[in-house]
């Protein structure tokens, strides 16, 4: 991965990166002011190519212009929109795929540097994010990034979170985009296990099928009975001494997604590896707390099953006892997602009892009917809960929007034969958060549910995104995790 230095004057300048914005209509863009400008007939040359390099300044934007013999060798226009961390991190990405045939460049940054940093960093650590197994769109060739700023030591704090917050986003797409040949539910557990290792403040529990079925989540064994691979309950506790919060994150976990007995056609399954986002999502932002040191208690729970067909799946019309006793009616074997967190849920009510309850998952097709591809929907009955999240992920520039929670809708859910109907036909999205809420018990007014299955992959590449997952999730929940204790 990138290496990337602060540094308070340029090393070895070979290329030069400087920060260009939009001044207004029909006009060429600005130098901006840097903390250590290069030397005057650099910025001189710099700011008498501008009319000619048909750049507006909008983040994003990059020019190359050689300079044989000099030194800079080479100096890159850098378009960064307004300059906040947004189009720092557009930026940040654009040039990270820009500079593919660079090893190494020198960046400089204005002299107000903390929110320009953070955005360039986690734009050039995300945007040049390739999934391992594929060299499928070429690797940047980038290897070392020199930041000059006027106070490394002072800044070294907002390095470290961004590093960690790209790294932990990257984490959770490598998990996201694994072939599910590779990520049953066990081998999602052992990863788990493996990045929480010398970590003696996290601690880990995984059940297995046995433990599952001693202690009633009959939900995740009803959705897992059809696999061979067996399912799972990760339960990962980020427990510092100094914590006077407690979050529970919850993650939805399906390894992959056929729609089991109610089997989904082709082109709905092609990209059911996904399936595990949010499981994906909240454990690396739980990593990522624990790397940051957050003084939140921090509990996640991924219930982890494969949704399979076979003779041992579970059958619509089945009904399930869930962990702690409320039983459904399952009608439709693709509506999975919710009867394994539903045990989740009412777990984290009963038994952990904490101050506040999210879960992320990729529940319904219907996000992205309702939103398209890059909104999560968000519920909560709690309007400052609800507004703090919603803050925290557009600052970390990922994006979600409220979604209602109608009282009368909840007589969807009604059954005959069982406490709730699970797969009710309206309002999809909706319909499956009331049904969610329904687990909560006495923290059903701090709870919130994102449906994030829309903005989970990304057909094209677009900003910080890479082609395929995301990471969605990961960088919303950091920032407002930071936000509380
Ligand atoms: N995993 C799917 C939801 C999904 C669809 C995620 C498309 C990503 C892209 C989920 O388990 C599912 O199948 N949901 C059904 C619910 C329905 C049966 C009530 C859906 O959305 O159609
Ligand atoms: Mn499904
Ligand atoms: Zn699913």
């Amino acid at each position: 991965m990138l290496a990337i230095r602060l540094v308070r004057e340029p090393e070895r300048l070979d290329t030069l990166v400087l920060p260009v914005r939009p001044v207004g209509p029909d006009r060429p863009p600005a130098l901006v002011p840097t903390a250590s400008p290069p030397g005057d007939d650099v910025r001189a040359e710099a700011t008498a190519l501008l009319p000619a390099a048909r750049l507006t300044g909008a983040a994003g934007e990059v020019r190359e212009h050689l300079r044989p013999g000099g030194t800079p060798a080479r100096l890159v226009l850098l378009g960064v929109g307004d300059g906040d961390e947004h189009g720092w991190r557009t930026a940040g990405a654009a040039l990270a795929r820009a500079a593919k045939d660079e090893t190494y460049v020198t960046v400089a940054l204005p002299a107000d540097a903390a929110e320009a940093l953070r955005g360039l960093v986690e734009g050039l650590l995300l945007g040049s994010y390739r999934f391992r197994l594929t060299e499928a769109g070429g690797t940047p060739a980038l290897a070392e990034v020199d930041v000059v700023v006027r106070d490394p030591d002072g800044l070294a704090p907002t390095l470290a979170a961004a590093r960690t917050t790209a790294e932990m986003t990257r984490l959770a797409r490598d998990l996201t985009n694994t072939p599910s040949s590779t990520k049953n539910p066990g081998w999602f557990a052992a990863q788990v296990e493996a990045a929480a290792a010398d970590r003696p403040d996290l601690h880990l529990r995984v059940r297995g099928p046995e433990e599952l079925a001693a202690e009633g989540f009959g939900g995740i064994l009803a959705v897992g009975g059809g696999s061979a691979s067996g399912p799972r309950l990760v339960e990962l506790d980020w427990r510092p001494a100094d914590a006077r919060t407690h979050v529970v994150l919850v993650g939805k976990g399906i390894t992959f997604d056929t729609g089991g007995i109610s089997i989904k056609p082709v082109p709905a399954m092609k990209l059911m590896r996904k399936d595990m986002a949010g499981a994906a999502a909240v454990v690396a932002a739980t990593l990522g707390a624990a790397a940051l040191r957050l003084p939140v208690r921090i509990t996640t729970l991924a219930p982890l099953a494969e949704n399979m067909v076979s003779g041992s799946a579970f059958r619509p019309g089945d009904i399930i006892r869930h962990y702690g006793g409320l039983t459904s009616e399952s009608t439709n074997s693709d509506a999975e997602g919710r009867l394994v967190l539903a045990d989740a849920l009412a777990y984290a009510e009963r038994e952990l009892r904490p101050d506040l309850l999210v879960d992320l998952a990729t529940l319904t097709g219907a996000n992205a009917v309702a939103l398209g591809k890059r909104h999560g929907a968000l519920y909560s009955e709690n309007d400052q809960l609800a507004a703090d999240l919603l803050a925290a992920i557009g600052a970390a520039g990922e994006r979600a929007w409220r979604m209602p929670l109608p009282t009368d809708y909840v007589e969807y859910l009604g059954s005959d034969v069982a406490d709730l109907h699970s797969s009710p036909d309206p309002a999809k999205s909706i319909t499956a958060a009331l049904f969610l809420r329904e687990f909560t018990g006495d923290l059903r007014d701090r709870w919130v549910h994102v449906d994030m299955s829309a903005p989970s992959w990304s057909e094209d590449v677009h900003g910080e995104l890479t082609r395929g997952a995301t990471g969605w999730g990961v960088r919303g929940l950091l920032r407002w995790l930071a936000t509380l204790g």
